[in-house]
C-alpha cells in the first residue's frame, strides 16, 4: 500500500519546461459548433488532437455519482486536505486508492475501463482518487511514464473543472477541456505524452470565455501499465 502511493505521488512531479507563463492567442476556436467540450489554440490542433482526447458529457448518472460518493467519502473524509507541499504539483488535495470495489462502482468502472482500453490492456490495479478542495488545482505535469502506459480516463464528481492541455516545448499550442460534473475524460498517446495536462484553480476556471465555477471535485482516475 504504502509502495503504491509512493509510486502514484511519483505522477505529480511537474515537468520543468512547464513552469513557464503560457501564452495564450486569443479566443479558442472549436471544432464541434456550441455544444463541443473541446476548445483549442488552432482548428487543425483540435482536430489532430482531438482523436487523442476525448470527453464523454453525461457518463454516468445522478445516482451512479452517488454510489462512487457513498463508497468514497468515509476514507476520504479521515484524510486531510494537503496545501503547504510547495513543489507539488497538486494544491489543496487529499487522495486515495482503491483496489476492491462494491458491486454498484465496480460495474461503473468496467464500464470505464471497457470504454477507455482495449480489451487485454493490463491496468494499474487500483484506481486513484483525487478529491481537490473548492480552493485546490492541479498545475501542469506529465504523469510518469515509469508508473503509467498510454491512456488515462477519470471520471469527475460534485464540479465542473477545466482541464489543460499545452504542448511541452510550444506553449503555443493548447487545448481546453471542459469537464463537466459526471463526465468522463481519456487522454491517449500524444495527448497524454507531448502535452502537459492541469485542472485549473476556480479564478481561472473560464472555458471557451465563459465561466465555469469550480468547488470541491473528486477524480476517479483509471490508467494502464507501460507497455
Ligand atoms: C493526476 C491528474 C487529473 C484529474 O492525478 O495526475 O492529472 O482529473 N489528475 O484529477
Ligand atoms: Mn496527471
Amino acid at each position: 500500500m504504502k509502495l503504491l502511493l509512493a509510486a502514484l505521488k511519483h505522477i505529480h512531479k511537474p515537468a520543468a519546461s512547464c513552469r513557464q507563463q503560457l501564452r495564450r492567442s486569443s479566443g479558442g476556436l472549436s471544432a464541434l459548433g456550441e455544444e463541443a467540450a473541446v476548445v483549442g489554440s488552432s482548428r487543425e490542433l483540435v482536430r489532430r488532437l482531438g482523436s487523442r482526447v476525448e470527453v464523454r458529457t453525461g457518463f454516468i448518472s445522478e445516482e451512479e455519482e452517488a454510489a462512487l460518493l457513498l463508497e468514497l467519502e468515509p476514507g476520504l473524509k479521515k484524510k486531510r486536505y494537503e496545501f503547504d507541499h510547495w513543489d507539488d504539483a497538486i494544491h489543496g488535495y487529499r487522495e486515495t486508492e482503491r483496489v476492491r470495489w462494491g458491486a454498484a462502482c465496480e460495474e461503473i468502472l468496467n464500464r470505464v475501463r471497457s470504454e477507455a482500453f482495449p480489451e487485454g490492456s493490463s491496468l494499474l490495479g487500483p484506481v486513484h482518487v483525487l478529491d481537490l478542495d473548492k480552493t485546490g488545482f492541479i498545475k501542469p505535469h506529465i504523469d510518469s511514464v515509469k508508473f503509467c502506459g498510454s491512456t488515462i480516463a477519470g471520471l469527475s464528481l460534485l464540479s465542473d473543472s477545466i482541464m489543460r492541455l499545452v504542448k511541452e516545448n510550444d506553449s503555443s499550442e493548447w487545448l481546453d477541456l471542459l469537464l463537466s460534473r459526471r463526465s468522463l475524460y481519456i487522454l491517449r498517446d500524444e495527448a497524454r505524452y507531448d502535452f502537459t495536462h492541469e485542472i485549473l484553480k476556480d479564478e481561472e476556471s473560464v472555458f471557451n470565455g465563459q465561466r465555469v465555477p469550480r468547488d470541491r471535485r473528486i477524480s476517479v482516475i483509471c490508467r494502464n501499465l507501460p507497455g
